[in-house]
Formats: structure tokens, sequence, C-alpha cells
């Protein structure tokens, strides 16, 4: 008996271990290691999130929709998430305090649903790259995605699963502080920088490892606001609705991106968050977006605001109707304040909620939270140190940079001419001004200013003396003064001030030549950082003067996000370069540019206006009364831009010929080949980007004069010759008219140019038949 007892036991015993070594190995099947997480099926995530929804109560579905701010450790939002009221949060950075915070979710919630971790990763986590404009400017789809994937596993091994990018609004008011967060005015190269964004944060699908959700924002039509005032209305024909501000839109949703920002403003009088137009039959029966929607922060309370919603719970009702799955708020958000009580008043049904709720646990899923909810913090340091992170964001602050002038070959600077450099200017030695808006989870010890890098780089035989010769401040504080970290200057004295002037006009005077730094602090663009003129902020103009009356040859350096006014520059300065704000690199990078070990290729991506006057200004503008005029539309001054759409100069130089047109004929569904010869015709390496541009002669709806419809960054070593091909299709020639409030592919005759900005003239023309 006692033997039975014994072996019986030895035999539950074992039988319990290999039950539980059976269940480990089917997690272990269920729940592959995260390197190795494969793509789910659309029906098996679908079952998944509708087994969750019918264990939930309404309550923890409600809760799912809220997302809120937390700053710093989390402790304060743990029995909220116990208690199943947040499904996600933003802007925490920290590994351990993610881990902890999630572990209050998936342990302390009644079905471990686990947060989903959101921040604005917009152009780096830990190792930042150029500002989004710059990255456009490189005109490289492939080096954006690059560095959008870095800028994944960077977040991804810190926790952080969502990432409050790509910005896809085109912009065409430089006043807008947010022009810097975009691809600039045109919806040919936004929508490429679009696809290539969702690629690189997603990686080849939802959930790939190491990669993280994207969200492309802010739709739709913010870029557009009256008089470039942030958050201020956009009033948009449906014609550039559709021809202009919503195809990077469909871009990133063709990509897959796995959600979208409902905008602040009012489109037309009806508040993006609560338009139900703008957020169903257009975002979801008309550009098939299938993921879930988030407002932006604090837009469903700001119904109210806006004059449109009663209080805040028919904000919060008109914002679900409209399509907003989740609230972001701060503290109580509307949906976790009111719905429950709207739900049982029966202003809204629970297919309403299951319907807004399913989409955000189906993210979860194909994330692999479920399975993998928490990040192994060592990794998290590896990742985070990785060299070659910083290296790629060198390659891309190289490739970002635009040269505007370049008198007499001044640059690349011959190392040997120049045994004393001026280094001048507000932002030659300032961190935070070399990064840009929208870093948080870098580390100053990584970033290198102008300054640094010479220091560095540049031979022992070069004596290098800074003076920062100007301060430079908002008159207004921005929001993020207290959130961006980085070290801040006392304001200088009167007196002060003009010392340090004196110093630097000084210092140019006993140098062999000046560099001189400027632009725009890292506040003074971004959101919130909109401004009513483009001149170089502070008396940095009158130092850039004095600095040119010494006589002294000097290079410009400029960081910004937007173009600024230097029409005086552009006469004066021999030597100009658009360096955005580079990141955490950006001083090498520079500093490889001055010196010829890296070539300016970069391009605008956006008109350069001479002066505010002229904003809004672009190149792709209708055809109208008088073409031979639109030089002199205003008669005090040229109406033509300082730098074209697409413009850029380089070291090197190239020439284009035999522009070839595979069919001077097509059908209207048919395509056409496009071939152009590009030649380096100079000494020297460089890249060249090909653009071709098409313009419609007639048809619906005038067109405009012309339109970006292709383009190829191509390397040319000294004097190579290459052949760039491009197909125009169908696509390329459809847009939407006004005519028949329809889309439409005209038969016409078409202009075709290419060559290396938005003024080429090199031309073809070809006829589409009905
Ligand atoms: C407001 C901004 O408009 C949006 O772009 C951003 O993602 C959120 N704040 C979160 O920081």
């Amino acid at each position: 008996m006692k033997c039975f007892r014994y072996f019986s036991r030895i035999f539950s015993w074992a039988l319990a271990v290999s039950v539980c070594a059976l269940a480990v190995s089917m997690e272990a099947q269920n729940h592959p290691a995260l390197g190795e997480r494969p793509q789910l099926g659309d029906s098996v995530v679908l079952q998944r999130a509708n087994s969750l929804l019918r264990q939930m109560t309404s309550d923890e579905k409600i809760g799912q929709m809220s997302q809120i701010f937390v700053f710093g450790s989390g402790l304060s939002v743990e029995e909220r998430v116990r208690a199943g009221q947040l499904g996600s949060v933003l802007f925490m950075t920290e590994p351990a305090q993610i881990n902890r915070l999630q572990h209050a979710a998936v342990d302390g919630s009644r079905l471990h649903i686990p947060l989903l971790f959101g921040l604005d990763v917009i152009h780096g986590f830990r190792t930042v790259f150029p500002v989004p404009i710059g990255m456009a400017a490189s005109w490289d789809p492939s080096l954006v995605e690059k560095a959008q994937s870095i800028a994944a596993e960077e977040a991804r091994s810190a926790g952080v699963h969502w990432t409050f990018a790509p910005m896809l609004d085109i912009a065409r008011d430089p006043r807008w502080g947010r022009i810097i967060e975009g691809a600039g005015e045109d919806p040919y190269l936004g929508s490429a920088m679009a696809a290539a964004q969702v690629r690189g944060f997603q990686g080849p699908y939802l959930g790939a490892p190491g990669h993280i959700i994207a969200c492309a924002k802010h739709f739709a039509g913010y870029g557009a606001a009256e008089g470039g005032r942030d958050y201020d209305g956009s009033d948009i024909s449906d014609d550039q609705l559709w021809n202009v501000y919503l195809p990077p839109f469909k871009s990133a949703i063709d990509a897959g991106v796995g959600t979208v920002m409902s905008a602040y403003m009012d489109l037309n009088g009806v508040p993006a968050t609560g338009n139900k137009w703008l957020l169903r039959d257009v975002l979801r029966d008309q550009l098939h977006f299938k993921g879930f929607v988030v407002s932006d922060a604090m837009a469903v309370n700001s119904l109210t605001t806006h004059g449109f919603a009663k209080d805040q719970q028919d904000a919060a009702l008109r914002a679900l109707r409209a399509g907003v799955n989740m609230e972001m708020g701060l503290g109580k958000t509307a949906y976790g304040t009111t719905l429950a009580e709207s739900l049982k008043a029966g202003k809204i049904s629970i297919k309403q909620i299951n319907d807004a709720v399913r989409p955000i646990l189906e993210a979860k899923i194909r994330l692999g939270l479920f399975e993998h909810p928490y990040v192994d913090e060592a990794v998290a340091k590896t990742t985070l140190n990785d060299p070659n992170h910083r290296i790629e964001a060198m390659h891309s602050a190289e490739q970002s940079a635009v040269l505007l002038r370049n008198q007499d070959g001044l640059l690349p600077l011959q190392a040997s001419r120049y045994k004393s450099i001026a280094v001048l200017g507000p932002l030659a030695n300032s961190q935070a001004d070399t990064n840009g808006s929208w870093v948080f989870a870098n580390d100053f010890n990584e970033t290198a200013t102008v300054l640094d890098a010479l220091q560095r780089q540049a031979g022992t035989d070069t004596h290098f003396e800074f003076a920062q010769g100007v301060q430079i401040a908002r008159k207004f504080p921005s929001p993020f003064d207290s959130i961006l970290k980085g070290k801040k200057q006392a304001p200088w004295s009167e007196s002060q001030a003009a010392e340090e002037f004196a110093k630097a006009v000084q210092t140019a005077q006993h140098s062999d030549l000046v560099l001189m730094i400027m632009g725009e602090a890292q506040v003074m663009s971004g959101e919130s950082a909109s401004r009513s003129s483009l001149e170089l902020p502070g008396k940095q103009q009158q130092l850039l003067e004095a600095v040119v009356a010494t006589g002294k040859p000097v290079v410009l350096v400029l960081l910004n996000g937007r173009p600024l006014d230097i029409s005086w520059a552009a006469e004066h300065v021999p030597s100009i370069l658009e360096a955005w704000y580079p990141g955490t690199r950006g001083g090498d990078a520079i500093v490889n540019l001055l010196y010829g070990k890296a070539t300016p290729g970069g391009k605008l991506p956006f008109t350069w206006p001479r002066n505010v006057g002229q904003v809004p200004i672009f190149y792709a503008h209708n055809t109208t009364h008088a073409p031979e005029a639109q030089d002199k539309r205003y008669w005090n001054e040229a109406s033509t831009p300082l730098y074209p759409f697409g413009f850029g100069l380089s070291y090197a130089a190239f020439s284009f010929s035999n522009l070839h047109l595979s069919k001077p004929e097509v059908k209207s569904d048919e395509s056409l080949d496009v071939s152009v010869d590009v030649e380096n015709t100079s000494d020297v390496p460089g890249d060249e980007v090909v653009q071709l541009y098409l313009h419609q002669q007639y048809g619906s709806s005038s067109r405009p004069v012309r339109e970006l419809k292709g383009f190829k960054r191509v390397s040319l070593s000294a004097h190579e010759k290459q052949t760039a091909h491009f197909t125009l299709s169908k696509s390329d020639r459809t847009y939407w008219t006004s005519a028949t409030r329809s889309w439409v592919t005209d038969a016409s005759k078409f202009d075709v140019w290419v060559g290396g900005d938005s003024t080429a003239k090199l031309h073809e023309t070809f006829s589409v038949r009905p």
C-alpha cells in the first residue's frame, strides 16, 4: 500500500512534470522567441481579439480606449493600470520604468492585457538623425527607411512600441513651425518619404521583431494652418485635399501603416477629430485604412473649445462616432470619464465600443505584446550603445545637407590654406540646437557640435577660435522649454551682449576664414513654433554683415527647420550650406562636408522664398492668366523664389542629355518609359538627384505648371555617365477634378522635363489619346 502510494505520488509528480513540460513547450510553440516572431494571419488576430472582447467588461473596453501622458516613473498611474483604465501611455523612455508599469498591467490587471507604450520617435530615439525635413532633402527613401528602422530598433529595445510618426502634412507655408517634421511641399516626394518611413518603423510586417507601429499624422490638412499659425483652422478645397494633402497618407496606408492620428484643427469648419466624413468616408472607405485612429493630444476634450461639442460627454461621443478609437489625453480622458455613462444611457451601443477597441487589441496582438510584454534591459543597453547607429546618423546628415551657394569654389576647404579659423554664431557649440526638436531619449555626451567636431577632426595645424557673438531667444516661451533637456544659457546683459558681438567680429578680423553657424534654436522650430517673419532671429543678420565687412572669406552653415530670409547672404556670403538640425553626429557630418570628406548632394524639399511676403510660394502652382509675367507678379521685386524646389549644388557638376520617351503617344491606361543621361562633368565624385516633372497642357481642370513624378539620387564618379530610367503610368496622370468632383485621366498633351531641380530645361512631349 505504502509502496503504491509512493509510486502513485512519483507517477503523479512525473505526470505533472510532463504536463508542465508539454504546456511549456506548447507555450514556446505559441510564443516563439522575440527575435523569431512570425507574421500572424488576419483571422488568427481577429479570433484572439474577439475572444478577449468576450471576456472584457464594458469598463475594461473603455479603459483600452484611453491613453495618457506619463512623465517619469509611471508610479502615479499604476493603480489605474491595474484597474484596467488605460490601454496605452506615452512619453516614458526608461526600460526599467516601462517594465515596472508593464508588470502592473500584465500581473495586476484582471485580463493581463499589456500596455502599449508610445512616444514621438520622430528622428531617432537615443541616436538622433537629422530632422525629417532634412531627411527628405536627401531625396533618398532607402536612407530614410534605414534611419527609421534604427530609430525603431532602439525604441523597441527600450520598451517603446509605437511612434507618433511619420508626420505627413504637406507644408507650403514656412511660417508654420511644423514644416520641420514633414517632407515639405510636394505630394510626390512626400508620398515616397511616407512609405519609406512606414517601412522603416514597422519593418516587413506589423509585429516584425525590432520594429514598432507607425502613426501617420495629422489627418488631415494640419499643414495648411491659416497664416501658418499652429493649431489654427485649415480651409482646403477638395481639389487640393485629394491632389496635394491626402496622397502621402494614401501612400502610408498602402505601405501598411498601423495607426493614424486625427489632427487638432478645423478642416473647412469641422474639427478633424470629430469629423466623420474625414475619418470614416475618406480614411476608411476611400483610403482603406484598417488600423486604429488615435486623437492628437487632448483633441477630444478640445472639441468643446472649438465650439463644436456641447460638453465633454458630447465631445467623447462625437469623436467616437467620427472614428477615433483611442483618445490621447492628460489625466482623465473624455472617453474614460463619460463613455460608460453614454453607454448606460443608450447614446452609444456596445457594438460601437467593440468596434473601436478591436483594432487596438489587434495591434497589441500583432506586436506580440501578450507573449513578450517586457524588455531585456541588458539588451536595451547594448542596442542603444550600438556605434553603427551613430555612423548611420552621420552618413544621413551628410546626405541631407544642401549646398545653396559656393562662389569660386570656396568649399571644400583646403586644410593647409587656413591656419586660423573663426567659428562664430549661437549654434556653433550648442548640442540641443544641433539635435533639433522632438528629442527626448538622447545622451548629450554623444552629440557633437560643429565646434566639437572641428577641434577633434580637422588636424593640428589649424587653430579654431570660437565666439558665440549673439544670443537668440523666442519672445514667447515654448511649451517644450520644460520637457527638453540640454544646457540653458543665462541671458546676457546689454553690455555683455555688446562685448560678445565685438569679440566675434574681432575674432573674424584676426582669422584666415570664418565659419558662421547660424539659424534657429531648437525650440524655434517644431510644434507651437510658428513665426510671422523668416529673418535670422536676434542679431544674427547684423553679426553676419559685420563679419562679411571684415573682408574675410565667410562660410555660412545654417541649422534650422524652415527656409529663412537669407536674401542678403545669398548675394554677399560666398558659401552657404543648409545643414538642418543634423543630429547626434551632426557636427562631424558638417566638418566632413566642409573639408570635402563628403560631398553635398541634398536638394530642397520646398521652394525657398526671398522673404515672408512671398509666402505661400510653391512650384506646382497652376498655369493662369499671363504666365509670361509669372516672375513679375509683384511690382516691387521678383516673384520668383530665392532657390527653386529641388535645388542643391555639389562640389561636382552635372549635365543632362538625351531625354528619350519610349512612345510619342499612349492610350489612356498605358505607361511610357522615360530615359535620360546624366553625366558628372567634373573631376570629383558626387551625387545628383535626377528629377522628372510632368505637365498636362489642357483637360478637365487647369493643372500645375509642372509636378514631380519621378526622382532618383545617383552617385557618379568623376566624368561618369549613367542613364536614369523612369516609367510614367496612368496613375501619374490621374487627378481629382472639381469639374466633375471625381478622379479623371484626361486625353491631352503632356510636357516632360528632366533635370537637377524644378526649373529643369530638357524637354519632350507626348500625347494621350482616349
Ligand atoms: C501633439 C502633437 O501635435 C502630436 O504630433 C504629438 O504626437 C503629440 N502631441 C504627442 O506628443
